[in-house]
């Protein structure tokens, strides 16, 4: 059994409790310190996810996964997308991919995919691309708002995928739930649990702010493919789809890991598995925006303004900021029918996490704004943990608010939520404990800040990145210890 942390034999699986599992790879963990130069091929290999397979006859009944989500209007239009294929072996085209839906499983519409295909590989990658998955999706439009559809998608027209449905968003103001989190990858004991988990929640939909499959590493120069792994995106399709994906929009933005050794500012990849409403006057081909009854979704693109990962910093050359002032001034008219703000990305704003903390090039650039429009939460990753600030303005939190507490956003300011433990290996170097659940020990370091030298110019790189430290009284709020220890970072944890 494979887990964040490494592997677990499988015949102790069915025996262990999670308490056993922990000492075990804790046991294990400390072994391969010892061992760490001669173990480190084992180790890797130990780690590496496990490739999720599906039948590659288009004549047999499609089993492969489906996801969906909104469109321009989430009221009436879904995306709805699937793939065929895998990352290795022939590519095989469908010759007929299609969807059929209706409002029961007689369905009675049924339209072609408008796209299908593979993710576009660049002609400086010598070879054969490693990615042979072909991906299809379509456009469903003319919806009837908060309504239950059912849909079947069909690579040839003949055969069809089990009966699957979607719920339309509500056309006016009503109380909705949904989940939200970032840094998920593949992982059959973390991963695929946290999907589970926003099933069982039932959420209208479930926002990412970005990290999804870790296909790529960082740093990797475009076009250098050697450590690109695309076949994780089949595992992490196979795990989202399935259980809760194909159900349940899934509203995805961009983290470090989504820049691939690809066309596009590395978004290639991206773009094919996940069509969106994208709005390219951002200057961004991800950015974009959606309303659910009278709460606005901004996803951004910190990978234009951080100071810490600056494989595409300044690409949009400022216009994915005016951008978003653009759009803060619209949902903020009297008339827009918005009440509430919420904007995703990867880079926490705000954090005391060690391991990469917060990023003071998209904090001097976007903080003011969320201060001057009101934003109501911004939801981070990366740092794969779980903390929520007390609402903040102005770098300084306002009250504070105890776990659980209710916020007035518009009174008491801003919060932000780093929700990065989706999956991927938690960090546990916080600020101010000594303790984890893991048994780590360390003195507290303050935390830190990615800034740049030339003080707040992130948008162009101008400068270099320096890691600084911070101070946390201005903006640490947070969990206790025993919170920490008994809560993971579950989606929806505190966001209702
Ligand atoms: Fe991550």
């Amino acid at each position: 059994m494979e887990t964040p942390y490494g592997e677990i034999p499988d015949r102790f699986v069915p025996n262990m409790r999670p308490v056993e599992m922990h000492d075990y790879l804790r046991r294990s963990q400390t072994r391969r310190s010892v061992l760490k130069g001669a173990g480190a091929v084992g180790l890797a290999a130990a780690l590496s996810p496990v490739l999720w397979r599906q039948s590659d006859s288009f004549a047999s009944t499609p089993d492969a996964p489906q996801w969906i989500a909104y469109g321009t209007d989430p009221a009436t239009q879904m995306h709805v997308s699937w793939s065929t294929g895998t990352a290795t072996g022939t590519r095989q085209v469908p010759p007929s991919p299609q969807v059929r839906w209706g409002k029961n499983t007689r369905y009675g519409a049924q339209q072609a995919a408008t796209n299908s295909g593979p993710v576009p590989v660049p002609s400086t990658v010598p070879g054969e691309p490693a990615e042979n998955t072909v991906y299809n999706n379509t456009l469903l439009v003319g919806l009837h708002p908060d309504s239950t559809y059912h849909y079947s998608v069909s690579n040839d027209g003949k055969t069809w995928s089990a009966d699957a449905t979607f719920r339309t968003a509500v056309a006016k103001t009503s109380d909705f739930r949904f989940t939200a989190f970032g840094d998920h990858g593949t992982h059959s004991t973390s991963t695929a649990p946290m999907a589970a988990l926003v099933a069982n929640l039932r959420p209208a939909f479930c926002v990412v702010s970005g990290d999804l499959s870790y296909a790529t590493p960082l740093p990797i120069p475009i076009p250098q493919t050697a450590r690109f792994h695309p076949e994780a995106w089949d595992t992490f399709l196979g795990i989202i789809g399935p259980s809760a994906a194909q159900s349940i929009p899934w509203q995805v933005g961009v983290g470090t890991h989504e820049i691939e050794p690809l066309e596009n500012h590395g978004y290639d990849g991206f773009l094919t598995r996940f069509p969106q409403p994208y709005d390219l006057t951002s200057g961004s081909p991800v950015v974009h925006t959606f309303a659910y009854g009278n709460v606005a979704f901004i996803q951004l693109d910190g990978n234009d303004l951080s100071a810490q990962a600056t494989q595409i910093n300044g690409y949009s050359q400022g216009a994915q900021t005016r951008w978003l002032e653009d759009k803060l001034v619209t949902y903020r008219r009297q008339d827009s029918g918005i009440d509430f703000i919420v904007v995703t990305f990867g880079n926490c704003v705000f954090s005391t996490n060690q391991n990469h903390g917060s990023d003071g090039g998209i904090r001097a650039v976007w903080e003011p704004l969320f201060d001057r429009y009101k934003v109501d939460l911004v939801i981070n990753g990366h740092v794969h943990a779980y903390e929520r600030t007390n609402p903040m303005r102005a770098g300084q939190p306002t009250t504070k608010v105890a776990p659980g507490g209710t916020v007035y956003p518009a009174r008491q300011g801003t919060t932000y939520i780093c929700a990065g433990g989706a999956g991927q290996g938690l960090y546990r170097t916080w600020y101010g404990t000594t303790d984890s659940p893991a048994g780590d020990t360390g003195a507290p370091t303050p935390p830190k800040v990615w800034q740049w030298s030339d003080g707040d110019g992130p948008a162009g790189g101008g400068g270099t990145n320096l890691d600084v430290t911070d101070t946390a009284e201005g903006f640490s709020a947070y969990s206790q210890p025993d919170h920490r220890r008994t809560r993971s970072p579950t989606a929806c944890d505190e966001a209702g």
